[in-house]
């Protein structure tokens, strides 16, 4: 064992020995906890919850948790009834996100600004409810959100997930109060969004002829000769959005240009500089052909795209990818380099900025507003983008001091696409490391940048890159429990931030998200056990 981790977890033991044990695991940890002597018992509640100035659908949702099978089996029914309330009301300070939530002898009352923040209110009462049994502690709690961007990301490009496994993700990511879901939905690999106006889109880039098998180090490269392929029809879309809308989770959709374009020139190989044949990619990597940003051809393809997906998604953002874009074919394309011309632009990178540019004013025309991966920044930032920082902090830092907003994704703790263990028995990953300890230490503000510049700085998202996962079950693996570590760095205070604390709140939630059918990681077993008893090896 390192020296380092010996010191570890000698310092670990310390501080488990001073933080009290409490029977409260909420994830992520509220701002405010406090409680009192007694506790009420969940399976005796009064008929009816008592809704104020909110959407029924919300007595609904809580109604159905409180007439769950787990919270029925103790019902007395000759019990006295406690009340519930829900409230909308006037909270100083707690935004629309934020909410109270008191459990005492008087029942249970969540108040908050806004019905986001009964939602959220509604979770934490869910998980202050034990995995087995019905009893909740009294409990005063005032809470809310550290970051108003809390997301996760899903490629369905590399790989396809059913439609109820988006749900089932989205679920999730409400149960732990994140409120961005980052769809990346158009890849080389593959084009997983209905577009009417284009139906080659449906049939021809929505599928590859084969599958790369194990990583694409490989040599030589085996493929497993399998037509492989699909996409969400927009009735499906729409499924999807209304079910994250009733759990206030806003689906930011990707459309990838310039680059990772393959799939859709496949269908439409006009829109190549070359002019194709081209085939969607069967391999993970990045490839030479893109979008050609000399013909207008391009723009007319991309801006219908765009109208409908703009009709289907109603969040204020459209992602429009904007990453690992090679100029080659660029400087070998006669349009492209009168484009150049024309434009006075001084090289493909300012190009590369004239196409988002392009692309950025039609969005802002229709009234949404533009994100992009950090390479956006090379040749000059579009005047309203949104940046999303991926490679490291430095374009999220270079974003925020020119003003711009910024949403954290730095590879070292936000890529869930990495390995999270050393152990050999983990599946192929595409590389790195980034434990759930990792994750957990995250922190979204650079120190480089001042407060006023901190503000630009709008949350974090952990990415799920799906080249190696061709599963829901795997996805699962590779997102949770890292999602929980995250969902603590954008969503709690960082006072009072502590790894131990936190892995003491994981044993029962480890027992939760099992509870819930999650196929999660086990890795903190381990941890939470030396915690518990140092002599255990590691
Ligand atoms: C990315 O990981 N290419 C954004
Ligand atoms: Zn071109």
């Amino acid at each position: 064992m390192q020296k380092s981790i010996v010191l570890f977890f000698l310092a670990v033991f310390t501080a488990v020995s001073a933080v009290a044990q409490s029977d409260i695991n909420i994830i992520p940890r509220p701002v405010k906890l406090t409680t009192s002597k007694g506790s009420l018992d969940l399976s005796k509640r009064a008929a009816a919850i008592e809704l104020t100035g909110a959407d029924a659908s919300l007595s609904v949702f809580l109604d159905k948790f409180l007439k769950s099978k787990d919270v029925e089996a103790g019902r007395d029914p000759k019990a006295k009834g406690y009340p519930v309330k829900l409230s909308i009301a006037r909270l100083d300070d707690l935004g629309d996100e934020g909410y109270t939530l008191s459990v005492s002898k008087k029942g249970i009352a969540i108040q908050a600004n806004a019905e986001a923040g009964l939602f959220y209110g509604i979770q934490t009462l869910i998980q202050l409810t034990p995995v087995n049994g019905t009893k909740i502690p009294f409990v005063e709690i005032t809470d809310y959100p550290r970051f108003a961007y809390r997301g996760l990301h899903l490629d369905v490009g590399r790989h396809m997930f059913p439609v109820e496994f988006i749900k089932k993700y989205i679920d999730l990511m409400a149960k732990h109060k994140f409120n961005r879901f980052h769809w990346h939905l158009t890849e080389d690999q593959g084009w997983r969004i209905e577009i009417k106006n284009y139906p080659q889109l449906q049939t021809r880039a929505a599928y590859r002829n084969e599958t790369l098998i194990g990583h694409a180090g490989e040599n030589p490269e085996r493929f497993d000769g399998k037509r492989y392929g699909g996409y969400y029809t927009q009735d499906e879309v729409k499924d999807v959005i209304a079910y994250a809308a009733a759990r206030y989770v806003t689906i930011v959709p990707e459309i990838e240009m310039p680059g990772h374009a393959l799939a859709a020139l496949s269908a439409y190989p006009e829109l190549g500089c070359a002019g194709g044949p081209y085939d969607a990619a069967t391999k993970w990597g990045v490839f030479d052909p893109v979008f050609c940003a000399g013909k207008e051809e391009t723009f007319i393809f991309l801006e219908s795209v765009l109208d409908e997906v703009i009709a289907l998604f109603p969040g204020k953002y459209i992602h429009i990818g904007g990453d690992e874009c090679p100029k080659t074919s660029w400087k070998a394309c006669a349009n492209c380099q009168k484009r150049i011309k024309a434009e006075s632009l001084k090289d493909e990178h300012e190009l590369q900025s004239y196409f988002i540019n392009r692309i950025e004013k039609y969005v802002n025309s229709k009234g949404r507003q533009i994100i992009g991966w950090d390479e956006i920044l090379e040749g000059g930032l579009a005047p309203n983008a949104t940046v999303m920082s991926w490679r490291g902090e430095e374009g999220g830092i270079a974003a925020a001091k020119q003003k711009h907003t910024v949403i954290m994704t730095p590879g070292n703790w936000c890529y869930f696409d990495h390995y999270q263990d050393t152990s050999k028995t983990e599946p192929l990953a595409i590389g790195g490391l980034t434990p759930v300890r990792e994750v957990y230490a995250y922190e979204p503000l650079p120190p480089q940048l001042t407060a006023d510049e901190s503000k630009y700085i709008l949350g974090a998202q952990a990415n799920l890159w799906t080249e190696y996962i061709g599963t829901p079950e795997h996805a699962e693996y590779m997102a949770y429990p890292r999602a929980c570590a995250l969902a603590e760095v954008v969503w709690s205070p960082k006072e009072g931030k502590d790894y131990i604390n936190f892995l003491q709140r994981m044993e029962p939630h480890l027992q939760r998200l099992k509870k819930w059918n999650v196929n999660c990681a086990q890795h903190l077993v381990k941890e939470i056990e030396y915690l518990k008893n140092p002599q255990t090896k590691k």
